[in-house]
């Protein structure tokens, strides 16, 4: 099967500078949804005819498996098919196949109705995928005569009668190729709007005696297109509950359906294991896996992570190509950031900043700190206020604590620099040399009293200062 993929259009009511089918839903383009979905079904070959925004379209969804069509100007549907027929073509066994045309701004198509679609029409028939809505307007109205299909009138060439008709046209239709690469090139311009329709390939098809069957979708949304960003949010919302509805499915505990959302480039981004529980409001972005029995707090924003089993974020933590470990207790108010790995049972609590650094098992850093380019060994207790000093403003460094070191409150660790294993560092401690094992290592000065000492007091009959 070919797949023919409209994305020429402007979108003028989208009133941005980005062209239309780049806006997102639930972080993809609106063409990559698209474009997806008829990866879904094995399509074996993917021509995008583009206009709009032009190279910017191409240059953000280019994958080896598109071919890219050009349409300079937006002459109709039917003009916009027509381009894309020397390509179409030039696939191998084309003529043979079938053709599939989709709409770059109907992004939440599901595979399963497409393949309905296609096995609707076989190896000779014209099949349209069409609905039945209380409120047509604006669609091309499915005429029937006898039940059969008979032609598709656009709104703006309707008569009062046809615009009763309530079964509309999706636009999304599959015909095989031959038939498309002879009608296309008949199309005239004869219509209230001045445009190629493709629609006008049903009455071609009739005129043929070509069999032409309806298949309907399973949901109203999937053939919903989007024009502004008040229909984009309302997609959005749509795609969001199916999320969520599949997660349920799979066991996972949602404290509010509602209120999650599930966004990146792929197909089935987060991945859950059994008994996993998510708070309100969370936001996971690109690959993530909670493994089982996680939970997640509420708001918390998860991006690229694996959390191990077991393991419990507590609300408003922020998790970046990180490596949570089982049994873990994260945040609340954590922020684990890239090339951040850590081992079993690790507590990292609040205001913690970890980035590029590894701890191992058993470790802790409860309160206010900096973890950046370390290397912490097990059973570590890195006191509130510790900072790796990793930067001196032209490099990194690396600061390494060994197994059960005990790092003292408001500790900074000057890397490169390494505490030996099982030492202390005491409350306050600027680390510039290595602290050697199972010792306390103190450098800071000495406390001292002053018997007698008095504090000032106001001198009598000197005059205020202002
Ligand atoms: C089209 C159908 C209509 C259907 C409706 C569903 C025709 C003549 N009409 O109408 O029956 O009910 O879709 O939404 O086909 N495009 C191009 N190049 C062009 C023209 C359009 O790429 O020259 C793309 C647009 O970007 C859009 C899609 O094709 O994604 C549909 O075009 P649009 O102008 O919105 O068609 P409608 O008038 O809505
Ligand atoms: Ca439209």
């Amino acid at each position: 099967m070919n797949v023919v993929i409209l994305a020429a259009g402007q979108g003028k009511r989208m009133h941005s500078d980005l062209p239309k089918v780049l806006h997102r839903l639930a972080g993809k383009a609106l063409l990559g949804h698209v474009i997806d979905a008829a990866r879904e079904i094995g399509a074996g070959q993917i021509c995008v005819v583009y206009g709009h925004g032009g190279e910017q379209v191409r240059t953000a969804l280019d994958a080896p498996d598109v071919t890219w069509v050009r349409q300079e100007q937006q002459l109709g549907t039917g003009h916009a098919v027509l381009q894309a027929m020397p390509a179409v073509a030039a696939a191998p066994g084309a003529t043979a196949t079938a053709t599939l045309v989709l709409y770059g701004d109907v992004p939440l198509i599901r595979a399963s109705t497409l393949r309905r679609l296609s096995a609707a029409a076989g190896s000779g028939a014209l099949a349209l995928l069409t609905a039945h809505v209380d409120n047509p307007r604006g669609y091309g109205r499915i005429v029937r005569v006898d039940g059969e299909v008979r032609q598709i009138v656009e709104e703006k060439d309707a008569d009062v009668a046809c615009r009763a008709i309530r079964e509309i046209n999706s636009g999304i239709l599959v015909a095989p190729a031959a038939a498309l690469a002879r009608w296309l090139p008949m199309l005239g311009t004869r219509n209230a709007q001045g445009e190629y329709y493709l629609t006008d390939i049903v009455a071609l098809a009739v005129a043929e005696g070509m069999p032409i069957v309806t298949v309907h979708p399973d949901a109203a949304w999937e053939i919903e297109g989007v024009n502004s960003k008040l229909q984009l949010a309302a997609l959005e919302r749509v795609h969001q509950r199916n999320v969520a509805e599949r997660l349920m499915e799979a066991g996972v505990t949602l404290a509010d359906p509602a209120r999650i959302d599930v966004r990146g480039e792929g197909a089935c981004q987060l991945s859950c294991g059994r008994d996993v529980s998510i708070d309100v409001n969370c936001v996971f972005e690109g690959r993530v896996e909670l493994a089982d029995r996680v939970v997640i707090g509420a708001n918390c924003v998860l991006k690229n992570c694996r959390i191990g089993s077991g393991a419990r974020i507590a609300p408003f933590c922020h998790i970046e190509d990180a490596v949570v470990g089982p049994d873990d207790i994260i945040g609340p108010y954590a922020r684990l950031r890239p090339g951040t790995e850590l081992g079993r049972d690790v507590h990292i609590g609040n205001f913690v900043e970890v980035k590029n650094s590894t701890i191992a098992d058993h470790s802790k850093a409860n309160h206010l700190a900096y973890l950046g380019d370390a290397t912490i060994g097990r059973r570590v207790n890195v006191g509130a206020g510790t900072i790796t000093c990793n930067y001196d403003g032209a490099n990194k460094f690396r600061t390494v604590i060994e197994d059960d070191a005990f790092i003292g409150s408001d500790s900074q660790l000057v890397a490169p620099v390494t505490v030996g294993r099982g030492a202390t560092l005491g409350a306050g401690t600027t680390l510039t040399r290595d602290a050697p094992p199972g010792q306390l290592t103190v450098s800071r000065a000495k406390q001292m009293s002053l018997p007698g000492w008095k504090r000032p007091a106001k001198k009598a009959g000197l005059p205020k200062k202002d």
